[in-house]
């Protein structure tokens, strides 16, 4: 990892593409085979504190706390404790209740994050647990919290966000496998979830080369007046950070709903010129998810499907490899940064410097 572009035209673009190293770098030399878990030197929270756990509470800011949506997803399923995800901005200014059976888990790129980082200040003086996921060694929110994860995704550039948010939602999965496994995931399950942990860098590198097809699909949604974004349950975490990718690079308007909100209001929106961009893995919900397809086709709107097989509804699919369901956020996340990134260039914009934006807020 270095700050050579290494014939990249941005650091935007570099920074997709080094993906499968990068969530390969945060796997490294933390699995263990033996016991169908991982070994996460840094938590400093041991089996009977992981225990006593009763409730997890991720609080980032933008695309990490898109994160640690996909993180509590995970550290439910996986773990079966109750978790949600707030932006820190809003916990540090809502005099929250903060309850001494709740693990807090900060997460920051940077670590600098001055909301993120006074958020973690406030529970410390309060006495409460809280754990860093960030990326930036040796950084505030690093330096403050009680142990942690880090997530290794190497120097990040760009403004936006691409590989740490990959990486730090591959490291949700390390820590949610870590408590389930002290918890309640059987050996099955923590085998298998090793398993898919492991066809991650591959399957990311095969999306990777689907890159001149995005394109393509990007140079016609750069036309767009706004667009949706839509997802259920572990699809709308991905669509909440695929619309900020979009609005950040492209500055083209974009809404993230879950799936099922559709005809409780933004329906109204859908027309010709607002396409939608649909996240739909074939689980579960897939025949939910396709029935919202049929909402949206009757309104005349375009769809692109992200989803693991074609989908004759929408007018166009990118199919992403099939994975474990709990690690479906991670790889259907992918393709969306190189749209995003495809819109922008096709509309000339400043990709590394969007307009109005710091790669880290450090102040009020
Ligand atoms: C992501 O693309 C953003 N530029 C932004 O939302 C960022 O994720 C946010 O400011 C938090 O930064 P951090 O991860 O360094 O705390």
């Amino acid at each position: 990892e270095s700050y050579d572009m290494g014939g990249h035209d941005t650091y935007m673009h570099k920074e997709i593409a080094e993906q499968p190293e990068a969530v390969d770098r945060v796997l490294r030399g933390r699995i263990d085979d033996r016991f169908a878990t991982v070994r996460l030197g840094g938590l400093n929270l041991d089996a009977r504190a992981a225990r006593g756990v009763r409730r997890v509470k991720i609080l980032g800011c933008g695309s990490a706390y898109h994160a640690g949506l996909i993180g509590a997803q995970m550290i439910e399923e996986l773990a079966r404790i109750p978790a949600d995800a707030e932006p820190a901005s809003e916990f540090r200014y809502r005099n929250a209740v903060v309850d001494p059976d709740t693990l807090y888990i900060a997460t920051s790129q940077s670590g600098e994050t001055y909301d993120t980082l006074a958020a973690v200040q406030e529970l410390k003086r309060k006495g409460a647990m809280v754990l860093g996921v960030v990326n930036v060694v040796g950084s505030a929110i690093a330096r403050e919290t009680d142990g942690g994860v880090y997530v290794h995704a190497g120097p990040e550039v760009c403004v936006v966000s691409t590989k740490c948010f990959t990486n730090t939602a591959v490291a949700f999965a390390l820590l949610a496998l870590h408590l389930g496994r002290i918890r309640d995931l059987s050996v099955a399950d923590g085998k298998r979830i090793i398993e898919g942990l492991r066809r991650l860098p591959e399957q990311i590198g095969e999306i990777l080369r689907e890159e001149d097809r995005i394109a393509k699909l990007a140079a016609e949604l750069a036309e767009s007046r706004s667009m949706m974004f839509v997802g259920r349950v572990r699809g709308f975490p991905v669509a909440k950070e695929a619309s900020l990718k979009l609005k950040e690079v492209s500055y083209i308007h974009a809404e993230a709903y879950p799936a099922s909100e559709l005809k409780h209001g933004p329906l109204a929106l859908v027309e010709p010129a607002v396409p939608t961009v649909a996240i739909m893995p074939t689980d579960e919900l897939l025949e939910k998810n396709r029935a919202t397809l049929e909402e949206i086709k009757a309104r005349s709107g375009r769809i692109l499907a992200v989803a693991h097989e074609e989908q004759p509804k929408a007018d166009s699919t990118i199919v992403v490899p099939r994975n474990e369901p709990e690690l479906d956020p991670v790889l259907m996340g992918i393709p969306l940064q190189l749209l995003a990134y495809h819109t922008a260039l096709a509309l000339g914009r400043d990709i590394d410097k969007p307009r109005n934006l710091a790669k880290s807020v450090t102040v009020e």
